[in-house]
């Protein structure tokens, strides 16, 4: 089984002073905290033993938030990240957490939707070789790690925010490795600007040709949540498709449900504990509905 991790640390500062007592990820996207996106993307690959890695001041209110995961039929587990020293510390900080295992490193500000996204995660997770990416196709490559994939598709290099970028391909912050990332990043060199980073250790695996990067495609959504605008367009895009549908996204208590992961029971209790809105009534229509 693949293990988890949801790197929610970091500064904020692009979002002052909106994060400035609070970490981004617990800022709410529409009716949920924003941990909640990159959680459901996990879930929905199956992976049911989650670390959740934050700053020293915010570490705490996860806790509160999301508890040990029993009542979701899952495990979380806590460490904090004293700095903001690079998304690949990751890998040091969960390294006994990790184990043997296959891990996936998603970035607690990464939301996805898209068609056949469960079926997507679900065959990476269960083949992972090396390391396994997924690319999207943007406006603006100059923000992200960009790859530069050549005429019969192959890899030629990925470029940490280049200032002139050779493809408008930006490397999502959903990653899968096997084993070998932990001693992979104890042998990557620190940057310049001092941080472990994913884009260096990531062409270790291309240039060991041992990477594969999946393109998610037209009709895909990568949401980035980077500056003010860009994190109510999420939050509005989110509530747009939960009102389109009547279906919810990211819900935990559903896809643990589905997944067969809690009882009806369980479910009816989380319907009860949300009771007075939307998001509780979801929960029991869609029990009632099931029967
Ligand atoms: O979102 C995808 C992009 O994420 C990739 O395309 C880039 O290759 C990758 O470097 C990263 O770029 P960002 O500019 O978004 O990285 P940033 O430093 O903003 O960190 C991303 C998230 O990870 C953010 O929510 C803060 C958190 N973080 C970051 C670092 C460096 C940590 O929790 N700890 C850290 O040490």
């Amino acid at each position: 089984m693949n293990k988890g991790i949801v790197l929610a640390g970091g500064l904020g500062t692009r979002l002052y002073p909106a994060t400035k007592v609070i970490s981004k990820q617990l800022l709410p996207l529409y009716d949920k905290p924003m941990i909640y996106y990159p959680i459901s993307v996990l879930l929905l690959a199956n992976i049911r033993d989650i670390l959740i890695i934050s700053d020293p001041y915010n570490l705490k209110s996860f806790k509160n938030l999301l508890g040990d995961g029993n009542d979701l039929g899952i495990k979380f587990s806590y460490e904090v990240q004293q700095e903001p020293d690079g998304i690949a510390s990751a890998f040091l900080i969960g390294e006994s957490f990790i184990g043997n295992s296959n891990v996936c490193l998603i970035l607690g500000d990464n939301l996805f939707f898209g068609p056949g996204f469960s079926s997507i995660l679900q065959e990476v997770s269960s083949n992972v070789v090396g390391a396994n990416l997924f690319a999207y196709e943007v406006r603006d490559p100059e923000r992200f790690g960009v790859v530069d994939i050549g005429k019969s598709g192959e890899i030629n290099n990925i470029y940490e925010k280049p200032i002139k970028p050779k493809s408008n391909l930006a490397i999502t912050g959903l990653y899968f490795y096997d084993n070998s990332i932990i001693e992979v990043t104890k042998n990557t060199k620190i940057s310049k600007r001092g941080e472990r980073e994913i884009t260096s250790i990531n062409n270790f695996y291309l240039k060991t040709n041992n990477i594969k990067v999946k393109t998610l495609g037209r009709g895909f959504t990568w949401l980035d949540t980077g500056t003010h605008d860009s994190f109510l367009i999420a939050s509005q895009f989110i509530q747009m498709l939960i009102k389109q549908q009547g279906l919810q996204i990211a819900c935990l208590e559903e896809i643990a449900w589905r997944q067969g992961w809690i009882s009806d029971e369980k479910l009816e209790e989380h319907s009860s504990y949300y009771n007075n809105n939307d998001y509780g009534r979801y929960l029991k229509k869609i029990l009632v509905s099931q029967k």
